[in-house]
């Protein structure tokens, strides 16, 4: 069966990324039809628009998409295709696995996940500027609701279900947000009282108190359920325990759709060079495989990527000083990676 795909290979190192992604997914004997649409930049300069509609009708009509990082001007121009795709794609939760490679001076052992409500809270205010030039004022208009958190709390707990992880916590500042904060969490509680879940442990955290703990003990966690901002903020942080945003997979999921992409962004600074580590978007690309039952596949690719952090012998610039070895471009990686899933360690 062919299935279709849409692909949105982004901007920066998002081509690249996505070039090294279908190679490898082609080798694990996946037939897919890549529906190839634009986003971000590239959209911008083809059509004057970040996010065209025909790209939101193709996710909406093949209900599973992969996309590189776009890149969003900070301050004035475009606002980010990204926040506008989660919107319109209805792609409420953001789920993001963070597990340990073997890879030198990164933390070991840990398996912790960031369910991040992906279209409220404190990233989609609206800011309302008045007043002259200094004495200029900005009000902030946020939006919380209790559905998106009932909505997010089960996807979540349903995940950790089914990735055999024995720890929920919900993640807020409800000594000061002390409105939404225990509003969420009283959804969150009701979701964590349904009886599919009586098997999973429950509860709280303080986003300051967990951002220190995940430094000094992450095994202790598994699931952190929370508020948009924090949400992204923690994703970097648990990204940087297990070797940095080079390796952190995303998904953006909706009822019944499905949009997956690396945490990072589009990496200016390396674009064009073919040195970006593709890491990241592979282990989205894993996800995904995972999402569509081929989970024979979905672990092929992770245990090929382990070995190559393991054989440490191709490793690209993020990473290669860890090891102390020159580092490869992403076509090196690539390949090795690939003759890796052909060849698996026995
Ligand atoms: P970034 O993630 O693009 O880069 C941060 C640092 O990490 C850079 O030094 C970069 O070289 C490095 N890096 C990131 N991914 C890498 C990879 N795969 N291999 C090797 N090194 C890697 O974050 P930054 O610089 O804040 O944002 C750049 C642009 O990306 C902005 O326009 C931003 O809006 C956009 N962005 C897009 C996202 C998306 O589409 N999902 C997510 C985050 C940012
Ligand atoms: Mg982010």
């Amino acid at each position: 069966m062919n299935r279709e795909i849409v692909c949105i290979p982004g901007d920066g190192i998002g081509p690249e990324v996505t070039d090294a992604m279908k190679r490898v997914v082609k080798v694990l004997d996946v037939e897919i039809r890549w529906i190839n649409m634009l986003a971000g930049e590239a959209a911008m300069n083809a059509y004057g628009d970040p996010l065209p509609q025909a790209t939101i009708d193709a996710i909406l009509e093949h209900r599973l998409a992969i996309k590189g990082p776009t890149t969003t001007p900070i301050g004035g121009g475009w606002t980010s295709a990204n926040v506008q795709l989660r919107q319109k794609c209805d792609l409420h939760a953001g789920i993001r696995p963070f597990r340990s490679l073997p890879i030198p001076g990164t933390v070991q052992g840990v398996n912790n996940v960031v369910a991040r409500q992906n279209t409220e809270g404190l990233y989609l205010l609206k800011e309302v500027i008045s007043g002259p030039p200094g004495k200029r004022r900005v009000t902030l208009i946020a939006q919380f609701t209790e559905e998106a958190m009932t909505r997010l709390a089960r996807l979540a707990f349903a995940y950790a279900l089914e990735e055999g992880i024995g720890r929920v916590t919900y993640v807020d500042k409800g000594n000061i947000h002390k409105v939404w904060g225990a509003m969420y969490h009283d959804a969150f509680r009701a979701v964590a009282a349904e009886p599919a879940f009586a098997g999973i442990r429950s509860d709280h955290m303080l986003v300051d108190a967990i951002a220190m703990r995940l430094v000094m003990a992450p095994g202790e966690y598994g699931v952190l359920v929370t508020e948009n901002l924090m949400g992204d903020i923690l994703s970097d942080e648990c990204a940087g325990l297990v070797g940095g945003l080079g390796v952190a997979a995303g998904a953006n999921i909706g009822d019944d759709i499905a949009l997956f992409e690396a945490v990072h962004g589009s990496a200016p600074d390396i674009a064009g060079k073919g040195i970006a580590n593709p890491t990241a978007l592979l282990r989205s690309a894993g996800m995904m495989l995972g999402h569509m039952g081929l989970h024979e596949e979905q672990h092929r690719l992770e245990a090929a990527i382990r070995a190559i952090y393991l054989e440490g012998r191709y490793i690209t610039g993020d990473l290669a000083w860890r090891y102390g070895v020159d580092p490869s471009n992403t076509r090196t990686f690539t390949d090795a990676l690939i003759d890796r899933i052909r060849h698996p360690l026995p």
